[in-house]
């Protein structure tokens, strides 16, 4: 794993927008793994500013977004296809109908699950996948567990994630209990990992889940057992 400290979360995002950036250079019709919440944003802005720049083109890029909240459809302004559309797909020369996020809305999760496996599957796999890391050591939303889940699942939410998420809804009460996340499978077969975390309160779990052993418990230390982690880190 190699852990790159920065000083800003402007540097943060720009060494992350690099990164993906060289991969869309040498493979422009690679699949991106892609992540929500605040950590990738700007990086998101960095990237756009590429392709308005001529830099880099999404035009044969396929995404593949890591969760979704059960029971938004895209159009609910928190749900993480909107999120994707206004952050990053909307400002990018992406073709949409490459861009995949879990259906949350969908009647039989356990079968968009697999769904969503197969697609990753017939995609040939994920290139380079972005992630950000919860206060709790999550991954997509694979929560703190007595074991690790392979497969693209729905997940209850831990209270301390809702906790966590309030601040994009109106009230703790708005945000969803539950999701469909990318199991460790797909997210533990991408060829390179980069992942994104700024704020002195993601280090602790981020020392344990680079350091510590590897447990279900800190969903993050099974990324100890992928060959090609990237972690870009800032305290501010
Ligand atoms: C989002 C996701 C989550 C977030 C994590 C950190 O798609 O999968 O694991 O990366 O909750 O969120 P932020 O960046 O808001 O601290």
């Amino acid at each position: 794993m190699k852990f790159i400290t920065v000083n800003s979360y402007e540097e943060l995002s720009k060494k992350a927008a690099d990164i993906i950036a060289a991969q869309v250079i040498l493979k422009p019709n690679c699949v991106l793994g892609l992540a929500t919440g605040s950590s990738p944003v700007g990086t998101y802005k960095n990237l756009i500013k590429k392709v308005e720049n001529g830099e880099i083109s999404f035009k044969d890029v396929t995404s593949v977004n890591l969760d979704e909240y059960v029971g938004l459809s895209g159009s609910h302004d928190q749900s993480y296809r909107y999120f994707m559309n206004d952050n990053l797909f909307d400002h990018v020369d992406i073709d949409k109908a490459k861009t995949h996020v879990p259906n949350g809305c969908a009647a039989d999760l356990v079968k968009e699950g697999e769904e969503y496996d197969n697609l990753v599957k017939a995609l040939g796999g994920i290139d380079l996948q972005l992630l950000g890391i919860g206060l709790d050591g999550h991954i997509g939303f694979n929560e703190p567990d007595d074991c690790f889940t392979g497969p693209t699942h729905p997940v209850t939410l831990d209270p301390s994630t809702i906790e966590a998420n309030a601040r994009f809804f109106a009230s703790k009460d708005d945000v969803p209990k539950s999701a469909i996340t990318m199991g460790m499978m797909s997210i533990m077969q991408a060829k390179r990992i980069l992942l994104v975390a700024n704020g002195k309160a993601k280090l602790d779990i981020l020392k344990k889940s680079m350091e510590g052993p590897i447990t279900p418990e800190v969903p993050a230390s099974i990324l100890q057992l992928h060959p090609d982690v990237t972690v870009i880190y800032s305290e501010n």
